[in-house]
C-alpha cells in the first residue's frame, strides 16, 4: 500500500514553525514584508494571491497589495518595482503571473532586485542554484524537496525523472534532484519513448500540465510519484496529472491531489520571505 505524503499536514507545519521563527525575529526588531503585485483580475490570480496574503498574516509576515488595473502599462509597472525596491520596509517582492500579453514578464522579473526575488525567478538566483550557490528557489520545486526530506526519500543515486522543463517547475527540480545527489532525466513534449524513460523512475516528477496523463504505464513499481499538476474536472472535482486510482497501487508513496505538492508552493514561498531575516 502507498504511502500518501500529506502536503497539507507538512505545509502546516512549517508555517508553524514559521510563525515561531517570525515572532522570536520581532522580539529583535526584525519584521518581513511581502508586497504582492497583481495585474488584471484573473480569477484564479486572484484567488493564488488572496492565499498567499491570508498565510502572511498567520504567520506574522506583513504584506501590502497592489492590485494594478489590467491597462496598466509596462512602464508604470516598472516604476512601481523600482519604488519596492528601493523600500527598505518591503522585504520581498512578487508578481503574479500570468500579466496581461502586452507585459512582457521576463522584464518584470528581471527589474526585480535579485535580494527580494521570493519567487526565485530572476535569472540571478536561477544562475545561483544551477551552481549550487545559496539564493532563493522556485518555490513549487522547493517545496517538494522538503516533501521527500520531511518523509525520508531519499535522492542521492536514484533515477529522477521530471516531466516538464518549464522555468518555474521543470528545470529548477531538475537542479534540486541534481544537487540531491539525484540521476536526472528532463522529459518534455518532443521526448520519445516517454513511458519507457518514466518506467526507470524511482522518482518520478509529473509537471506535464496534463490531466490524468500518468497511468501505471509510466510508473515502475515501487517508485515515488509526486505529482504537480492541478485541473478541474467536469464533476468540479480537482485532479491532478498522475491518474492516481490507477498508480496509486503500484507506488511505494505518491502525492495526492488535493492536498499534496499544492500547498508547499505557499508554505515555501513564506519560508522565502523569512529567508534573511
Ligand atoms: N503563477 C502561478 N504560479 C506562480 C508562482 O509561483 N509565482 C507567481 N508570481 N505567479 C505564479
Amino acid at each position: 500500500m502507498a504511502i500518501l505524503i500529506d502536503g497539507k499536514a507538512v505545509a502546516a507545519a512549517i508555517k508553524d514553525e514559521l510563525k515561531s521563527f517570525v515572532e522570536e525575529k520581532a522580539k529583535e526588531g526584525k519584521h518581513a514584508c511581502l508586497a504582492v503585485i497583481q495585474v488584471g483580475n484573473d480569477p484564479a490570480s486572484s484567488v493564488y494571491v488572496g492565499n498567499k496574503k491570508k498565510a502572511c498574516a498567520y504567520i506574522g509576515i506583513g504584506s501590502e497589495s497592489f492590485e494594478l488595473p489590467g491597462e496598466t502599462t509596462e512602464n508604470e509597472l516598472m516604476e512601481l518595482i523600482d519604488r519596492l525596491n528601493a523600500d527598505d520596509k518591503i522585504t520581498g517582492i512578487l508578481v503574479q503571473l500570468p500579466l496581461p500579453r502586452h507585459i512582457d514578464p521576463d522584464k518584470v522579473i528581471r527589474r526585480i532586485s535579485p535580494a527580494k526575488d521570493v519567487d526565485g525567478f530572476h535569472p540571478m538566483n536561477v544562475g545561483a542554484l544551477s551552481i549550487g550557490e545559496d539564493c532563493f528557489v522556485s518555490c513549487t520545486p522547493q517545496g517538494i524537496m522538503e516533501l521527500l526530506k520531511r518523509y525520508d526519500i531519499e535522492t542521492e543515486g536514484k533515477e529522477c525523472v521530471v516531466i516538464g522543463r518549464s522555468n518555474i517547475v521543470g528545470k529548477p527540480m531538475a537542479m534540486l534532484l541534481l544537487r540531491g545527489n539525484g540521476t536526472v532525466t528532463v522529459c518534455h513534449s518532443k521526448t520519445r519513448d516517454l513511458k519507457e524513460i518514466c518506467k526507470r523512475a524511482d522518482i518520478l516528477v509529473a509537471a506535464v500540465g496534463r490531466p490524468k496523463m500518468i497511468d501505471h504505464e509510466y510508473v515502475k513499481p515501487g517508485a515515488v510519484v509526486i505529482d504537480v499538476g492541478i485541473h478541474r474536472m467536469e464533476n468540479s472535482k480537482l485532479c491532478g496529472d498522475v491518474d492516481f486510482d490507477d498508480v496509486m497501487p503500484l507506488c511505494s508513496a505518491i502525492t495526492p491531489v488535493p492536498g499534496g505538492v499544492g500547498p508547499m508552493t505557499i508554505a515555501m514561498l513564506m519560508k522565502n520571505c523569512c529567508k534573511n531575516l
